[in-house]
């Protein structure tokens, strides 16, 4: 088992729906404490791991909270209807199994006398095998978050299972840390963040309490090397790192692209670039913050984003993580 794959399983089990991130923030901050000076949550509930140094002020930044869905109505029968946390897509969630809080596991389903290509989120369930709605507020109530429950895999260096969506990018910025000497010039801070999935809305505030020179976001990206792709994408899982160019929600900075590219080439390794046409990231909101920060984004090419088996590849994430830690040091 890599190490990549060992810190993901024990991060994706950790439940963190956006605005519930407690257990994955507890989790981290306990990872993470050996490798920095200093930890502190902010009032959103972002984790800011600190590694002290007298030079320039660097961010890399993780989102820790996942997608998920929650309980908004109980019927007599005691089938649940939710709504969505963050971007849900029908296609990846018919008959998959949910896991709330409490641990309570259902299965979502949809009404079939919808024609499936009607099938909207109104149509569908989350059935606990409860047999009333009393039965089933002894588990479940309103309000309730869950998130999705599958087994996560390794297979010849390719990891498959839910939340790699950003678990993925958390283990990434914890790995870097434990890369870093014992001394650092640059004033290091290591952000795990709130609420991406619903809009981007933990990173600015927890940038703006550090308001650094330059900020770095991990987080995962689109692959076009997949049948029949929506559209041409020079990105392809297991050919590296992705420096991010830009996505809907921003243009990354060329103090940082140069940055990371120049990082991987004194590390010998390959990057991609990635350009991705839907979707955006906390590089948004980061290069956002105060007067304006310069940011960019390092990427982990994975295919099935969003779904219960997001895939990725581990050298991807190996070899990201010794690129931030330089690309951190150097800026
Ligand atoms: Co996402
Ligand atoms: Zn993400």
């Amino acid at each position: 088992m890599s190490k990549v794959f060992e810190y993901y399983q024990r991060l994706a089990q950790a439940f963190g729906p956006s605005g519930r991130e407690d257990a994955v923030r507890e989790l981290i901050g306990g990872m993470a404490g050996d490798f920095c000076d200093d930890i502190t949550t902010d009032a959103l509930g972002s984790l800011i791991c600190r590694k002290c140094g007298a030079g320039k002020k660097v961010v890399a930044a993780a989102h820790m909270d996942s997608i998920g869905v929650v309980a908004t109505y109980i019927d007599d029968k005691g089938f649940i209807r939710f709504g969505a946390v963050g971007g849900l897509f029908r296609g990846d969630l018919i008959n998959i199994q949910v896991r709330f809080e409490n641990g309570t596991r259902g299965v979502i389903s949809y009404e079939e006398k919808t024609p499936f290509k009607d099938v909207t989120l109104e149509h569908l369930f989350i059935d606990i095998g409860a047999g009333s709605r009393e039965d089933a507020e002894k588990r479940v109530r309103v309000g309730d978050f869950a998130v999705f429950e599958a087994l996560p895999f390794e297979q010849d260096g390719i990891l498959c299972g839910p939340y790699l969506d950003n678990r993925i990018g958390c283990a990434t910025l914890l790995l870097a840390m434990e890369a870093l000497p014992e001394t650092v010039e640059n004033d290091l801070y290591f952000v795990f963040t709130v609420q991406e999935e619903v809009g981007l809305r933990g990173a600015g505030p927890a940038a703006f309490g550090i308001l650094p020179d330059y900020a770095i976001a991990v987080d995962v990206t689109d692959t076009g090397d997949l049948p029949e792709h929506k559209y041409p994408m020079a990105c392809h899982m297991g050919k590296g790192a992705a420096v991010k160019v830009m996505d809907r929600s921003v243009i990354c900075s060329m103090e940082v692209r140069d940055a990371l590219e120049n990082a991987a080439k004194g590390l010998n390794l390959q990057t991609q670039r990635e350009i991705m046409m839907a979707g955006g990231t906390d590089t948004a909101a980061l290069q956002k913050t105060g007067a304006g920060i310069y940011a960019g984004a390092l990427s982990i090419p994975t295919r099935y984003i969003h779904s219960p088996s997001e895939m990725c590849a581990a050298r991807d994430v190996e070899e990201a993580a010794a690129i931030l830690a330089k690309a951190m040091q150097e800026l």
